[in-house]
Parts: C-alpha cells; structure tokens; sequence
C-alpha cells in the first residue's frame, strides 16, 4: 500500500507517511509487520514482534489475521510481546488486554499460545516487579524486539508510559513495571470501561528501554483527535513531558504511519 505522500518534518529526523484514510495505513502497518516477520524468520528461524492494543491496531490484526487465512502469512514461528495490561485484571475478564488480544488475533491466527506473552494481571502485588523484570529477561533471552508496533495516547503515552517528571535519558532507560495511569489516560479508557468509577487507574506497562531498542518500531496514529499529540511529539522538545518524543532519539528504526486527520497539524 503506498503512502498517499511522505512528509518531510523539520528537525525531527523521522519518517512520516501520511496516507488517505486510516485503512490505508492500517494495511501498510500490516505489510510492515509481514514483511519484518518473513525477513526475521528467513535470518534467524524465528521472529520476535511487539504489540499493541486499543482502537487503531484494529484493522492491523483483521488484516493479518485475513492474511493467515488465507494462507500468505503464518505465525508458526513467531513470538510476540503485549506492551500492557491493566493491573490488577483477570484474563477472562472482557476488558484485559489479553481478551482483546485473543478476540482480535491470538485466537484467529496460527501462533503458539506458548509464545503470546501478554503482562499477567493476576500477579500479587508483592511479585509485580519481579513478574515486569523477568518480561524484560525473557525479550532480552529472544534477542530484542524484531518490530514494535505502537499507538500514541493523547497525552503521548506509548505503551502505559506515562507523561513523566524525569530527564529524557532517565526516561529512556525505565524497565518494564507497574504505573499509575495518567488522568486523560483514565479518561479515554472510560469509553472501554463505562463509566470513570470503573476504569482500573493501574497498568503493568513494557518500559520505554525495551521500546526504543525494538530493531524495527511502527506507530500507527489515526484520526484527529491524535493530530495535536502527533504534532507536538514530531516537532516539540524531547522531553518526558511527551514520551513519543523519544521516538526522535531513534529516528532511525522508526516509521509513522499516519491517515490525513491524524498529520492536519504538521504541516
Ligand atoms: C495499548 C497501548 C496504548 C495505546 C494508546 C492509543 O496497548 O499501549 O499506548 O496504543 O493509548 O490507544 P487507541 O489506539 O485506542 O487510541
């Protein structure tokens, strides 16, 4: 799927296409995705992904998962990380993110249950940092993140990062963990929870030092609502103030692959 155009942001040193709709970009992540695995797999017999959860990677796993179907792609040998779960929270319950990851892929694809790993809620708080340090030992013991798949809150969160006091190198280097979520996070889980009374204000969330050390990294932000956040993480100050503006840190191995309302204010 090619990119409607690429845009060319000052400063920022990243790749951004910008594509017509947010299908379009949806299957460009997917291609991105299929392709990483193949070239993963052919490289070194195995490949490691990293997942998102949450309203725009929709289209992404109906995409992949119709590829499976139909016999173009396969998960048989790959592995793959959940960025987050809400703590503490049931699998079965609906609303984990290993429901949502079961409802949208895990069930519809050939991927060993084994190797989806998703954050486990149930974890008794006294072993949390322990179960977060050793999902960061078992990605590390995988090799790295062959690709990381993202969203952006509208606070800039990636993963359950959150908008935080710290410098931009402390920032970088937070290991995976349990965090409270930040009030507009709150806020925009309240569409999956109801009401804010039920919104669960805890996360265990990947750390931003596996993130930003994925070999590949997509962000995939869609809409208008996210135009702003885009926008400021793109052109503001790197700063922990926005987290996905330590995306520009890796500039690199990053693409963003953003529909027309979503790159309105970039010019
Ligand atoms: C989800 C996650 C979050 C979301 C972000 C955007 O696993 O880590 O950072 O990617 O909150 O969510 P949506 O796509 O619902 O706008």
């Amino acid at each position: 799927m090619p990119a409607e155009r690429t845009l060319h942001v000052a400063d920022s040193n990243s790749t951004v296409l910008v594509f017509a709709d947010a299908d379009a970009a949806a299957k460009a992540a997917a291609d991105r995705i299929a392709r990483v695995a193949a070239d993963a797999v052919k490289a070194r017999g195995k490949a490691v992904l990293g997942l998102a959860t949450g309203a725009t990677p929709e289209k992404v796993y109906e995409e992949l998962a119709a590829r499976v179907k139909a016999g173009a792609l396969s998960f048989r040998d790959v592995t793959t990380y959940n960025l987050d779960e809400y703590y503490p929270i049931q699998p079965l319950d609906p609303l984990s993110y290993r429901s949502y990851m079961h409802r949208h892929l895990f069930g519809r694809v050939d991927l060993a249950p084994n190797r989806a790993h998703v954050l486990d809620g149930t974890v008794p708080e006294s072993a949390a940092a322990e179960h977060a340090a050793q999902f960061d030992r078992w990605i590390d013991a995988d090799g790295g993140l062959d690709l990381q798949l993202l969203g952006i809150g509208r606070n800039g969160h990636i993963g359950f990062n959150e908008p935080a006091d710290l410098s931009a190198e402390a920032f970088a280097a937070l290991p995976t963990r349990l965090v409270d979520l930040h009030p507009i996070t709150r806020a925009d889980a309240v569409r999956e929870f109801g009401s804010p009374e039920a919104v669960i204000p805890r996360a265990l969330t990947m750390g931003v030092r596996q993130i930003l050390a994925a070999r590949s990294i997509v962000m995939l932000a869609t809409g208008a609502k996210k135009a702003a956040i885009v926008a400021e993480a793109l052109k503001g100050p790197v700063s922990a103030a926005v987290p996905a503006s330590l995306l520009r840190t890796v500039a690199d191995r990053v693409v963003w692959l953003l529909d027309e309302p979503a790159a309105a204010e970039l010019g």
